[in-house]
């Protein structure tokens, strides 16, 4: 398994953390970025950033503003081909922006669930769907390892940035696929990455974190598969703008697209 955490010499070893400090950290992150404003705390804005992942001005119109935090790094809920009445499930569902697109391309007789690890994500996404009168979908406040969710009863699950920022990735693949309905598919969009990398990219205060638990490509896929999965086909793979101006960084991480299938 290449995890960058295993890849550091004993010089380092007094600053890994563990994946509950981890998991701490990173709650405490989203926590922050749920309550603040858009395009506050150095931020990108966010309809500029989602129209550059590749989510579209009109597709964008026709969710409420305050689902669009774009923390994501693709757009998996467009290579979901989503059709009416469909079962979706959103982990990570963050502000929940594609759980939404998601509930227009279901309609009514559809249904989305969100899942998150952050209350504070859970509290505003459902906020959001009262407030605009949303009925057909919901946030549930959970870890993807554990999903709350009945075996066999989702059509397909979708995922933007978030299973490779999860300690325990094989865990939260075979939860998708207990899920999920035979025939049913997983769509996702995440970042992998290449190392090994640098002490000071392991350290930085936006990456380090993810850089310590996040699998390269290769392993990725492995985890997929050791899960159940079949036929998990990379769709789309790019390197991610917002690490090139970074020379720690600069082409060792990709945002990628795939999809697999529960046969
Ligand atoms: C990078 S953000 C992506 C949010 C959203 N998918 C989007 O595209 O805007 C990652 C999200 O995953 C959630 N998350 C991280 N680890 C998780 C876990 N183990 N279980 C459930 N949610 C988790 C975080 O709370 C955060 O909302």
């Amino acid at each position: 398994m290449i995890n960058v955490r295993r890849k550091r010499g004993a010089s380092q070893r007094s600053t890994v953390r563990t994946h509950e400090q981890d998991k701490g950290r990173s709650a405490r992150r989203y926590a922050e970025i749920a309550a603040a404003a858009h395009g506050a705390g150095g931020r990108p804005e966010p309809v500029a950033y989602a129209t550059s992942l590749g989510y579209s001005e009109e597709d964008l119109k026709t969710v409420p503003a305050d689902a669009i935090m774009t923390l994501g790094c693709g757009t998996p809920v467009t290579r979901a081909r989503l059709r009416l009445g469909e079962i979706v499930l959103d982990l990570g569902s963050g502000g929940g922006l594609d759980a939404f697109l998601a509930a227009r391309r279901v309609g009514p007789t559809g249904r989305v669930i969100g899942v998150d690890a952050t209350p504070e994500m859970v509290k505003r996404a459902n906020a959001t769907a009262e407030k605009s009168s949303i009925a057909n979908v919901e946030f549930r406040y959970a870890p993807i390892e554990r999903l709350p969710l009945a075996d066999c009863s989702v059509d397909v699950v979708i995922s933007n940035c978030v299973i490779n920022h999860c300690a325990e990735k094989v865990r939260a693949f075979k939860e998708v696929y207990r899920v999920l309905k035979i025939g049913g598919r997983m769509c996702l969009s995440d970042l992998v990455g290449s190392g090994p990398f640098s002490d000071a990219a392991l350290e930085d205060k936006v990456w380090g974190e993810w850089l310590a638990v996040a699998l390269s490509k290769a392993d990725y896929l492995r985890a997929i598969e050791q899960a159940g999965f079949q036929e998990v086909t990379v769709e789309e793979e790019v390197t991610f703008h917002m690490a090139e101006n970074d020379e720690r960084l600069k082409g060792r991480i990709a945002s990628i697209g795939l999809t697999a299938w529960k046969k």
